[in-house]
């Protein structure tokens, strides 16, 4: 019978229980689940994408049809690449449609065999974001329940020494004006 592969593309920066939960979804699904991260030039991550890869990695190692790989270029060249038949994604509120449909569509135009699949994180999940996981950590706030404990750790060992730096610096500035 034949096995269908699909991809979970995305930035994951830093990955979240939403994510894990569509994750989750899929791999009940599809027979192989690929977390592709994409590896942008164009935009400066929070988190390295060996650190991504890392994170996704732990949080997905009790998933055994699901493994994490790393991408650039078009997300329909790499599905061609690796065999891939579906492309999945979350649909979190009626805003993400419409620029999902935009991507689905553009991806059937270049690829017309490869499927793009939504799925529905569980409600709980509906409002959370990598954006909003960042700047909620960034600015001091919990991000507890959102996003795994492992990632919780990281984004608060990347995050203090800037808030420490920060302070230690601030002195100094007061003392040239
Ligand atoms: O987690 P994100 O940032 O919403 O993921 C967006 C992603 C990575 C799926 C999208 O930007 C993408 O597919 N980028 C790869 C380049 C590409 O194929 N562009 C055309 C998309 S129609």
């Amino acid at each position: 019978m034949k096995k269908v592969t699909a991809i979970y593309p995305g930035s994951f920066d830093p990955p979240t229980n939403g994510h894990l939960d569509l994750i989750e979804r899929g791999s009940k699904i599809f027979d192989q689940l690929v977390v592709a991260i994409l590896r942008n030039p164009e935009k400066a991550p929070l988190f390295s994408l060996p650190e991504r890869l890392l994170m996704l990695e732990a949080m997905t190692e009790n998933f055994k049809n699901v493994r994490v790989d790393t991408f650039d270029g078009l997300t329909v060249d790499y599905a061609v690449k690796i065999k891939a038949h579906a492309v999945l994604r979350g649909i979190r509120a009626i805003s993400d449609y419409e620029y999902e449909l935009q991507m689905a569509l553009m991806n059937r135009k270049l690829q017309p065999d490869l499927e793009t699949v939504f799925m529905m994180p569980a409600e709980q999940y509906s409002y959370l974001s990598s954006r909003l996981v960042r700047e909620v950590a960034q600015l001091g706030g919990s991000v507890k329940d959102l996003v795994p404990a492992m990632v919780e750790q990281r984004l608060r060992d990347k995050l203090d020494p800037a808030i420490k730096l920060g302070h230690a610096e601030e002195p100094k500035t007061r003392k040239r004006v």
